[in-house]
């Protein structure tokens, strides 16, 4: 299973001052040192964290793939589409939200994600879309042109913090990891791949492993505010272990 990390929050540190540093290039490359096997940053329109001139030199610098998500907007996919990366995740973007809530509503706009989908894969980007772990989502996902969905983890980190940390997991947080697992089962039936990310850290991961055909997972903020205090290499280590110990 591979690890990406989300350092958006590094940005965010950054632009909460105006300064140049924390340089998100630099989190990088000290996530990559502990055990990310590539690297996720969101480009929101509103640019509160990562700016055009990081995904740029991440693209040119990083020894790895870069997934950058963005909302299904022309200047986004036109961006995109100049840039290349190597994989795009679309997701709902609202301005005044303050991390993606939700996922994006493919059942809704399913034309204006099939554009979005047919002139990203046009310009060679692998695409994924960030849905809840609805059977809907996953079927319209799946009529989209899209190889990847991601699916979105929030309501299930949210359901295990209100258990508690090493707590006994109550029945709605299982029913939430089933219907992760029934989404997962589905997507892969229908020739997705299943990445899953939002809200994860070491304390709720470890009931995911065992999603079906999981591939990616993505992190971000948890690891980003656990690297305050013991560092982004080792923040990241402890995810892996997790990880590589599970799957063992
Ligand atoms: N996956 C997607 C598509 C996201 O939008 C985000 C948040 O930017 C994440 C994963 C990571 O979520 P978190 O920061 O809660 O780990």
């Amino acid at each position: 299973m591979k690890l990406g990390i989300n350092i958006d929050h590094i940005a965010t540190l950054r632009q909460a001052r105006g300064t140049d540093y924390p340089e998100p290039m630099v989190g990088a490359r000290l996530a990559l040192e502990g055990g990310a096997d590539f690297i996720t940053v969101h480009l929101r329109e509103d640019r509160r964290h990562i700016q055009e001139h990081d995904v740029e030199a991440l693209l040119a610098e990083l020894p790895v793939k870069l997934n950058l998500e963005l909302a299904i907007t022309t200047e986004m996919v036109d961006y995109a589409c100049r840039v290349k990366p190597a994989e795009c995740c679309l997701v709902p973007e609202k301005r005044e939200e303050l991390t993606t809530e939700g996922g994006l509503d493919v059942v809704g706009q399913q034309a204006a994600v099939i554009e979005a989908v047919e002139r990203l894969t046009a310009a060679g980007i692998t695409v994924s879309l960030f849905i809840d772990p609805s059977h809907d989502q996953v079927a319209a996902a799946g009529r989209t042109g899209a190889t990847v969905v991601e699916l979105h983890t929030g309501q299930y980190a949210l359901l295990a913090e209100q258990d508690g940390i090493d707590a006994e997991q109550s029945a709605p947080t299982v029913k939430e990891r089933e219907r992760l697992f029934a989404a997962a089962i589905q997507a892969t039936g229908l020739g997705l791949k299943v990445n899953a990310g939002h809200g994860l850290h070491r304390q709720n991961l470890q009931p995911l492993l065992s999603m079906p055909g999981l591939d990616e997972l993505n992190i971000g903020h948890a690891v980003i505010s656990r690297a305050v205090f013991v560092g982004l290499p080792s923040a990241v280590a402890e995810l892996r272990q997790l990880i590589d110990n599970t799957a063992n």
